[in-house]
């Protein structure tokens, strides 16, 4: 079985002042609210087993707009972070809840247009390792740039200086993992940042050998922003009037 992982914590710090009273990840996007991307894009691959790992002062917000999963289909549960340390920490937070399963991580402020599906049954016929989505896109060191060769991913750099970026692929917020994923959570160190990194993870994987990779085709945003939020707003509102 696949679980489904949705790290929605942090501060939203970068949406100030439109987070001062709820939640980044319970923000509308046009006319639903950021969480249900993720949430619908998982479902709509068949995962049925969903965990939010959200902040503990939201945990009434969420809980009055999604409940326990039921009026979408979903078995629904929430873990708290008490403080943004990193999406690697909140991830780990799910460690009992995938048990010896595989999982799919997607950011909560993750949006894609493709339909996840395909990817997740290629994951389920991944014999071991992760699986990271690429994004050709201008702004790569945004994100973590990754470098590849022959189809694999041979370098992954988190938010790299725009001048020692190593190609134009940015890692999206979706990733997939064996269940070798917590231990090697747990040999994480803070970065300078003072977080555990995802990136992290996905070094260790490509280490290994068994970091595989596929490119999104349809848009990705990263709606962690003002500028991306409204960007964000925009373009479905496009797509749905087209
Ligand atoms: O969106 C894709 C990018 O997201 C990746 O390419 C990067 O490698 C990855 O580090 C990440 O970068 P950001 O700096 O944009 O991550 P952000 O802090 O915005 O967090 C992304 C989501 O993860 C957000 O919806 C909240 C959740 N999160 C974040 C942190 C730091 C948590 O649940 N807990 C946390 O401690």
């Amino acid at each position: 079985m696949v679980k489904g992982i949705v790290p929605a914590g942090g501060l939203g710090t970068r949406l100030m002042p439109l987070t001062a009273i709820t939640h980044k990840h319970l923000l509308p996007v046009y006319d639903q609210l950021m969480i249900f991307y993720p949430l619908k894009s998982l479902i709509k691959a068949g995962i049925k087993d969903i965990m939010i790992i959200t902040s503990p002062e939201c945990e009434n917000d969420y809980k009055r707009v999604l409940g326990n999963g039921e009026s979408l289909g979903i078995n629904l549960s929430y873990a708290f972070q008490e403080k943004p340390g990193g999406i690697a920490q909140a991830v780990g937070l799910a460690k009992d809840f995938v048990g010896k399963d595989k999982c799919v991580v997607l950011l909560g402020d993750n949006i894609f247009e493709d339909d996840i599906t395909e990817a997740v049954e290629n994951f389920k016929n991944q014999e071991k390792g992760a699986r990271i989505f690429l994004k050709a896109c201008s702004d790569a060191y945004r994100y973590a740039v990754a470098e590849v060769k022959d189809n694999k991913v041979i370098s992954l750099i988190e938010k790299p200086k725009p001048e020692d970026a190593k190609s134009n692929l940015g890692q999206t917020g979706l990733y997939m993992y064996d269940n070798q994923l917590f231990d090697i959570i747990s040999t994480l160190k803070p970065s300078k940042r003072g977080e555990l990194e995802i990136t992290d993870v996905q070094n260790q994987y490509l280490t290994q050998g068994t970091l595989e990779y596929e490119e999104v085709k349809g848009y990705w945003i990263d709606a962690g922003t003002i500028d991306s939020l409204y960007d964000a707003s925009k373009l479905i509102r496009d797509k749905k009037k087209e």
